[in-house]
């Protein structure tokens, strides 16, 4: 089994508050933040263990690394408002609620620091274009990051995919109890049209197991919502991949659409679900044309593959290619361009709305059913 990142598998849950001290004042947590608090109280995020203070904060805009040195991409940070700074600015101490008054643990306060919005949108995005919708919701959220460790009581309430909700370490008892030795994680945002299928199912070919593992967390609104692409994920597995090598799980993040530097996130997080290896392939949890078509497989040129501790399945851009009739790479295909038809998740939302019908080229008829009854009564 693949080592967390920094070594040791990170908990912050407690069974209880040994007393909730009613006189602390109360963050109110954001859904964005919500879902950090959850992936740091199961240890997804090791080794944070809190929301970052300004040298862990500067290390990874300037570095792609933690004050220790060891790699990590994104900030992980709570954001407050102008008013809620001032409210928590004196307290050691505040409880994190939800928007439904639940409180879900507290922050230990160590520092309270000023965002630097315009450097972090052009480290993390590459851009301050306010329409990239990572640097919308960065310039959208408070000036001031709370810096603190967390204990977590209480993980944030879901209705939804409860099966599907496993911790880094339910996921690892997991793969243990079916003797995978080897995982790969496959990251999406998506329904599972037929490039998905032939990078899943070519990796899966070097490895004991495949990790489905869909982003649950906040999107952008024009992709295709949680609910309908979790139904597409079940049709899929069910009539197309062989049951003892796969398993589908959520994943707790929100997109943040950084493209290269979130794919170094998504590779660090998985690795820390267990997964031994992870597929990165075009455009990667990119926005628009804002990266470059292998820009998030590139940046791991940076680093060492002992410190990622994870391996990297890099894939060109895939396309059904009519002269074989099976899905192919430049790699793998003579095809001439008139040959080969591309797809994505963009194209496939764009057909949809037409009423254009997907054709076994594009993704499998049951997929195609889910969404089809989707965009009919959308
Ligand atoms: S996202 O995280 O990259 O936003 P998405 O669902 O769009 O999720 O893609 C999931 C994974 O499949 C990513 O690694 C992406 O690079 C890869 N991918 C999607 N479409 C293709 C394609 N046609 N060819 C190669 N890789 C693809
Ligand atoms: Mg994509």
């Amino acid at each position: 089994m693949n080592k967390p990142h920094g070594g040791t598998l990170i908990d912050l849950k407690v069974a209880t508050a040994d007393s909730v001290d009613e006189n602390i004042p109360a963050i109110v947590l954001s859904q964005r933040s919500e879902a950090d608090l959850e992936m740091l109280a199961t240890g997804a995020m090791s080794p944070l263990r809190g929301f970052m203070g300004l040298s862990d904060y500067r290390s990874v805009l300037d570095d792609m690394k933690l004050d220790n040195g060891l790699i990590w991409p994104l900030p992980v940070v709570l954001p407050l408002n102008d008013d809620e700074a001032k409210t928590v600015g004196s307290a050691e101490a505040a409880l994190l609620e939800d928007s439904g008054g639940r409180t879900l643990g507290k922050i230990t306060i160590s520092d309270i620091y000023k965002a630097d919005k315009e450097d972090e949108a052009e480290s993390i995005f590459l851009t301050t274009d306010s329409a990239h919708p990572g640097v919308a919701a960065l310039l959208n959220c408070g000036d001031w990051y709370v810096e603190g460790e967390v204990e977590v009581y209480k993980l944030p309430h879901h209705l939804q995919f409860g099966e599907y909700r496993q911790s880094p370490a339910d996921l690892r008892k997991k793969f243990d109890e079916k003797e995978w030795k080897t995982v790969v994680g496959f990251q999406t945002r998506n329904p599972i049209h037929r490039a998905h299928e032939y990078l899943t199912k070519c990796a899966l070919e070097f490895v004991d197991g495949l990790l489905i593992h869909p982003v649950v967390g906040e999107t952008k609104r024009d992709d295709i919502p949680t609910d309908i692409r979790m139904e597409c994920y079940e049709a899929i597995i069910d009539h197309y991949y062989p049951h003892r090598h796969t398993v589908l799980s959520v994943y707790p993040a929100f997109m943040r659409y950084a493209g290269p530097r979130e794919a170094i996130f998504h590779a660090i997080t998985r690795k820390n679900y267990g997964c031994t290896h992870f597929i990165v392939g075009r455009d990667h949890a990119g926005v628009g044309d804002y990266y470059g078509t292998y820009d998030a497989q590139r940046i791991f040129d940076h680093f060492q593959s002992e410190d990622l501790g994870i391996q990297l399945l890099f894939f060109e851009h895939s396309f059904y290619c009519q002269r074989t009739r099976s899905m192919a790479t430049t790699k793998t295909s003579r095809a001439m361009d008139h040959e080969k038809i591309f797809l994505s998740g963009s194209k496939v939302r764009k057909m949809l709305i037409k009423g254009e019908s997907l054709t076994e080229e594009f993704t499998r008829p049951e997929v195609e059913a889910v969404l089809r009854r989707h965009y009919q009564n959308g």
